[in-house]
């Protein structure tokens, strides 16, 4: 019976997540950096002692972080888009009788909801990028040129903000959903998530 995730949805499920999480972490830590700092060749990755990263070409901090922000993000926009085409194509398996309906609607839209805004997410800050002028890197390789529009940058520079925080929002009741689930109910929905 088709009662669990596949490996793929579940493969996608979590590294989508982490992704997401990194790019948070990544966002707010690199708009703290300053504006004015020297230029080096290499970075001690979040200042935590683990992973040196060394460049061919000196850079900011503002401007190492903000593309590593972009290069992340343009590589989590893609396995995105694959999970969504994949889920075009393949039902989600059905919840398990006793889930009452206000549960089965309130997680549906959720999740509908999740899909929405994870990928306006990276889209949006793709937008704002390409509207700076600095247009978009992928690790080093040009990607896209910016087309230089304060306008059109500053617009999405608040659309990112406004779906972010309102991503964080729904990702916390989706949280919360599972850990009811695992915690009040004692029912097996997260193990249909779980490797
Ligand atoms: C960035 C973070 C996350 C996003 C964007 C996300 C997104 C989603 C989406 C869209 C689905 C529906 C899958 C489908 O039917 O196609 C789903 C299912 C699920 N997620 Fe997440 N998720 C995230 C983090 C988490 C975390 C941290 C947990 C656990 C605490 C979790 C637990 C689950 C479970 C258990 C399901 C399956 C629900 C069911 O069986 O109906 N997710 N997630
Ligand atoms: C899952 C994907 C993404 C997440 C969760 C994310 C999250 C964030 C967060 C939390 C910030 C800080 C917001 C603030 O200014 O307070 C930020 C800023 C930014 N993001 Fe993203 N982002 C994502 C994808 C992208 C992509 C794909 C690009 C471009 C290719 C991008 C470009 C930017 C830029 C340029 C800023 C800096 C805005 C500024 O301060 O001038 N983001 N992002």
């Amino acid at each position: 019976m088709n009662d669990r995730y596949t490996k793929t949805a579940i493969l996608l499920h979590w590294l989508i997540a982490l992704g997401i999480f990194t790019m948070f972490g990544l966002g707010w830590f690199m708009s703290e950096l300053p504006k004015e700092a020297l230029a080096q060749m290499s970075y001690d990755l979040f200042n935590m002692g683990i992973y040196t990263w060394d460049l061919a070409k000196e850079a900011s901090p503002r401007a190492f972080y903000f593309n590593l922000h972009k290069s992340i993000g343009v590589t989590v926009l893609v396995f995105i888009l694959l999970r969504v085409l994949w889920r075009i194509g393949h039902k989600p398996p059905e919840l398990p009788a006793g889930i009452k309906a206000w549960e089965s609607k309130l997680s549906k839209a959720t999740h509908h909801f999740l899909y929405l805004l994870m990928f306006a997410m990276p889209l949006s800050g793709l937008v704002m990028a390409v509207s700076s002028k600095y247009g978009v890197k992928w690790f080093g390789t040009k990607l896209i040129p910016g087309i230089n529009s304060e306008t059109l940058r500053d617009v999405f520079h608040e659309v990112h903000e406004i779906v972010g925080i309102t991503l964080i929002l729904i990702i916390v009741l989706h949280i919360a959903g599972a850990l009811k689930h695992k915690i009040i109910d004692k029912n097996d929905i997260m193990k249909r998530m779980l490797p």
